[in-house]
């Protein structure tokens, strides 16, 4: 069962708007938050092609682009939906009380 100290505190809920996203770094891990059409999301900020950040990468719907070489994800699951990178993405728990976003920590 998760506890609260599973979860690390990263954003308001104001603080990223649909379609955006933000970095934060958790317990040494940079994870992306994207706030999509069908509600936030985490995923690592790290594209699995050439290992550049995720971070203003282009969404549209539950989808992100790559900012490098155009890789496309699924935000909701991680998976990989377009070359040319083909290893899915590591996803993260978000809990959401109030306006609050919290993450749950990377396994370490
Ligand atoms: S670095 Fe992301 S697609 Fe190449």
């Amino acid at each position: 069962m998760s506890t609260d100290i599973d979860y690390t505190y990263v954003s308001d809920v104001s603080d990223i708007e649909v379609g955006h996203s933000i970095s934060v770094n958790v317990e040494g891990k940079k994870i992306l938050i994207c706030n999509t059409e069908e509600g936030f999301f985490a995923v690592q900020d790290m594209c699995t092609h050439a290992l550049i950040p995720l971070c203003g990468g282009f969404i549209q719907g539950t989808l992100i682009s790559c900012p490098l070489h155009g890789a496309v994800f699924d935000l909701k699951t991680g998976e990989v939906m377009a070359p040319p990178a083909f290893e899915d993405l590591e996803t993260f728990k978000l809990k959401i009380e109030g306006t609050s976003i919290s993450v749950k920590n990377p396994e370490t």
